[in-house]
């Protein structure tokens, strides 16, 4: 046991060697934050092993090139709220703190989600549906307590998480079969109770479908009719090479625009294998298939060349709208880390982030920080 502890701790110190000495090949001064400079904050979504003590390549990765930072997952309801009269603040507190000791502003995922929700939340002890009374209160107590915990920590919220389908109408989700369309704007109404201060989100996926983008247009009327803070729309943004159309993505930033709320950027990332599932919806997954999963050592050069072209396109869509665009953030730091790597087929070898496996910056990465740096006046 001992010479594998030793044998394993050899292996991750010549990790780190490496890594480290090859973060060198990049010019020490350059970072992604100073290239963005105030256009939007610039983030990343970090899981627990990130956020926890030891791992120092992460954390010098996040403090290098970032300003804001999301949890993952520790926030979700099945993590932070398992059981009716059980929280378990331990990743989440640790995230935060990172963040907070870091100067990086830290926004909370997710108070209300039809995904990963923990199993007692909408059902009583016989697993039939509570009444609207029993829900209403559930959320109440939930938000409050989970809100009103990093209050003057957290500046924002993504509130409510993929209520509104392709079509323009509402997910037919615990909260909506309870509830109707009221779950939205209580969950408003319930975290701007916890925290006045805090800004407030309505995030979602696949928003460049013109269904969806009137039924949040919708949505974003619809509480600010009845007096209720929004401040943010999240286009998630996880995208493909060949999905979404540009256009129609820009289309929507300007139709939430429109409606006085900025637009945030909240979960970015392109996966550069053959597209087989448009959307994040979790529940949508296959089988594995050899050719669905092709570049398993590493990424043709021909790929990654339209791929970070495309990436460049995008972030300099942002770039143009950075009056409305707040917060640009990766739904990851490295390749390795990607949820894509096992969605919507486990098991796939994905590049779909800014940062790759050795935490090198991607070409379009290193070309934004090189552009920034040659147009600062000679010191
Ligand atoms: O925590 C358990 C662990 O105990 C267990 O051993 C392991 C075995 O499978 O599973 C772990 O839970 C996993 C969880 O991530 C934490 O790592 C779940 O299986 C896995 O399904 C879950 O995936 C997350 C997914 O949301 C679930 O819906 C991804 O990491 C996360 O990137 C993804 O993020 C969502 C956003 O929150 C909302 N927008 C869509 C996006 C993609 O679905």
């Amino acid at each position: 046991m001992k010479f594998r502890h030793v044998a394993s701790m050899a292996f991750w110190m010549a990790l780190t060697t490496a890594c480290t000495s090859q973060q060198q090949s990049v010019s020490p001064e350059l970072s992604l934050k100073d290239a963005v400079g105030d256009q939007f904050l610039i983030g990343v979504a970090l899981n627990t092993r990130q956020t926890a003590a030891g791992d120092s390549l992460s954390q010098n990765l996040v403090k290098r090139h970032f300003t804001a930072i999301v949890p993952e997952n520790c926030m979700k309801m099945e993590e932070i709220h398992p059981e009716e009269d059980r929280y378990d603040f331990s990743k989440a507190d640790e995230l935060v703190n990172f963040g907070i000791s870091n100067g990086l502003v830290v926004t909370g995922h997710c108070l209300i989600w039809h995904s990963q929700l923990a199993p007692w939340f909408c059902v009583d002890k016989d697993g039939k549906p509570v009444s609207a009374e029993v829900l209403k209160e559930r959320m109440k107590e939930h938000i409050y307590t989970v809100v009103k915990r990093y209050k003057g920590k957290i500046r924002g919220w993504d509130v409510v998480n993929e209520a509104i389908i392709e079509d323009g109408s509402y997910r037919k989700s615990p909260f909506y079969e309870i509830l109707g369309e009221e779950f939205i704007p209580l969950a408003f109404q319930y975290a701007h109770e916890a925290d006045p201060d805090a800004e407030l989100y309505y995030n979602d996926y696949g928003m460049d479908i013109e269904g969806r983008r009137n039924g949040v247009v919708k949505l974003i009327r619809t509480l600010k009719e009845r007096g209720l803070r929004i401040d943010a729309v999240g286009m998630q943004g996880h995208m493909g090479m060949d999905h979404p159309d540009i256009n129609e993505f820009e289309k929507s930033m300007m139709a939430f625009a429109a409606e006085g709320v900025k637009v945030m950027i909240t979960e970015w990332d392109m996966s550069a294998l053959p597209t087989v599932k448009q959307g994040a919806n979790i529940a949508d997954t296959l089988a594995y298939q050899a050719a669905l999963n092709p570049y398993t050592e590493s990424l043709p050069d021909s790929v990654s060349k339209v791929w970070n072209t495309r990436m460049k396109q995008f972030f300099q869509l942002f770039e143009k709208h950075a009056d409305v665009i707040t917060r640009v953030t990766a739904w990851g730091l490295t390749d390795n880390d990607s949820w894509k790597n096992d969605f919507p087929i486990k098991g796939r070898t994905d590049y779909p982030l800014l940062f790759d496996r050795n935490y090198q910056p991607k070409p379009f990465v290193k070309e934004l920080m090189e552009e920034a740096s040659a147009e600062q006046p000679v010191k």
